[in-house]
């Protein structure tokens, strides 16, 4: 008997321009049934720390004409909720290791001014955690505390989880509710401190010191309030001399007492070695598969089958290179700090990192891009205008808004090239998630080539069959372009012609250094089977 025949189509080239005959060819296969895990919605977290212009003069402008009548900035607001952001850690960052957060409660007019050591900032404390809550409150998005393991220790940290989630009836439940909050904050998520392993930290430890006070902290925190979930510091990057012995020492105190290790990681470009900035997220997986590798070997030695989970939060590109250290900084008063303005390949690589993290979510259950506005930042505000988007902003939204359901286990065949940092590493990288209770498939791709299109292929066959419905993209001609202050929209993703056919299978071209958004529906027959 003939097999049926397979309807494959080649959809258009995007933004109708001539472009340079391509050479690379990628080929993928999907099936429905091959899952890796469910897309985990705090994958998509952000962070806000008290760094910069991202509270004072990003999330909270008094007086500012887009603030509402607690300060808060409506249109930041807006754009979180357009982001899809549903996480977000605060207060630090580096900030945390210095923080006593008993000055960010009650009467405003009472609290104290402070300096800021991690920032060299002057600190008003006219935000604090009652500010934060309604904040989250109003984005819709769920809280993610850090305790200060720097400069404090166990008996504030209790302090603050009773403030925080006690009902009433002790001394500080009932100073929150003194305070004008009856109800409590009920604050889940918990990180036991910041990037301990860093010698720039207030109160910097070794592995073994604060395996130690992690330890006893989680086991006095859970005893105020059990229902607490807890994130063990692992390095603050695997370029650290002690990655991999530092989360083995770590986790050897601490593995029974947390719900996961944290994981950060920078990227940005060295020289002009622009190809291994773009094979950026092949070294934001190896670092993770590390991680996993060494969590599961603490398991095995302590008998455990547990796989314990993964929060990386702190992630982006950011170029580092053109800090001068805290040390070199005035005091001041939120400063513009860190305030890069992002080109479109800073995005592609962006999407590329949120893919790495899409590709590994049967472990990493929680991320947290820092941070979200004004320091190193998807969202830019200046005071007396509407915030703006920068370019990393679409990638993250549109992953946001169309990884559902399930991550797919992705059959690829790509080209590969070489890097001066990763050697070879493949030039197209895909993941593609499908959500089952509409049919809905989305795939995610990535051209790191500097000058060549890719063409890629994807077969469809195990699947019924579907109709592509949109493919966006963003990079080509465009990379070194950015959105700011007087060009708020000069680089925005653009749609390329997709025709209407019900398919088995496709082609579409990915230009080169471009991140890529393609969306299948099942085909018009199939529709209704999944509206049941
Ligand atoms: O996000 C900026 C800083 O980067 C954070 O304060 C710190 O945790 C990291 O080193």
């Amino acid at each position: 008997m003939d097999a049926a025949p397979i309807t494959w189509v080649t959809l258009g080239q995007c933004g109708g321009r001539r472009q340079t005959p391509h050479v690379l060819t990628c080929r993928v296969t999907l099936n429905p049934d091959l899952r890796i895990a469910p897309v985990e919605r705090k994958l998509f977290g952000s962070f806000v720390e008290h760094m910069g212009r991202c509270v004072y003069g990003g999330i909270f402008e008094p007086g500012d004409p887009q603030a509402d009548a607690d300060g808060l900035r409506r249109d930041v607001l807006d754009l979180t909720t357009e982001l899809g952001i549903t996480v977000v850690r605060y207060p630090g960052g580096n900030f945390v290791s210095g923080y006593r957060w008993e000055d960010g409660v009650g009467p405003v007019a009472e609290r104290p001014r402070r300096l800021d050591l991690a920032w060299r900032s002057r600190e008003s404390n006219t935000f604090g955690l009652a500010e934060f809550m309604q904040w989250c409150d109003r984005a819709n998005v769920e809280p993610m505390v850090a305790i200060n393991l720097g400069t404090r220790g166990i008996q504030e940290a209790c302090d603050l989880v009773e403030y925080a989630n006690h009902a009433g009836g002790s001394y500080w439940s009932d100073l929150r509710i003194k305070h004008g909050h009856t109800e409590p904050f009920a604050i889940k998520l918990w990180c036991l401190g910041n990037e301990m392993d860093g010698p720039w930290q207030i109160g910097h430890k070794t592995a073994g010191a604060y395996g130690a006070l992690a330890t006893e902290c989680a086991k006095a925190m859970r005893q105020v309030d059990p229902s607490i979930r807890l994130v063990l510091c692992g390095s603050s990057s695997p370029r650290m001399p002690t990655f991999g012995s530092w989360e083995a020492t770590a986790l050897d105190y601490a593995f029974e007492y947390v719900d996961y290790i944290s994981l950060h990681s920078y990227f940005e470009p060295y020289g002009d070695d622009v190809g291994s900035f773009l094979a950026s997220a092949h070294a934001m997986d190896n670092f993770i598969d590390g991680v996993i590798a060494i969590a599961d070997r603490i398991a095995a030695k302590k008998g455990s089958e547990r796989k314990l989970k993964l929060s990386f939060d702190e992630w982006n590109v950011w170029y580092q290179q053109r800090f001068a250290g805290h040390v070199n900084l005035e005091w001041e008063t939120a400063p513009r700090l860190i305030e890069d303005e992002y080109t479109v390949r800073d995005a592609v690589v962006v999407g590329n990192l949120l893919m790495s993290l899409l590709r590994h979510a049967d472990r990493v259950e929680i991320a947290c891009l820092a941070q979200l506005v004004n320091v190193i930042a998807p969202i830019r505000t200046e005071p007396g205008m509407p915030a703006w988007r920068q370019t990393t902003f679409y990638p993250f939204a549109l992953t946001a808004r169309h990884a559902r359901g399930d991550v797919l286990r992705v059959g690829l065949d790509a080209t590969k090239y070489e890097t001066a940092a990763y050697g070879d590493v493949p030039v197209t990288d895909v993941v593609a998630t499908r959500d089952a209770g509409t049919g809905e498939v989305a795939i995610f791709a990535v051209n790191r080539s500097q000058t060549e299109l890719t063409t890629l292929e994807v077969a469809l066959r195990t699947f019924p069959r579907m109709r592509v419905v949109e493919h966006l993209t963003y990079g080509g001609h465009a990379s070194d372009l950015t959105n700011n202050q007087s060009a708020p929209t000069r680089a925005v993703p653009h749609a390329c012609d997709v025709g209407s056919a019900d398919i088995d299978g496709f082609s579409a071209t990915l230009p080169a250094q471009s991140w890529n958004l393609i969306r299948l529906t099942p085909a018009q027959a199939d529709v209704a089977r999944f509206r049941t």
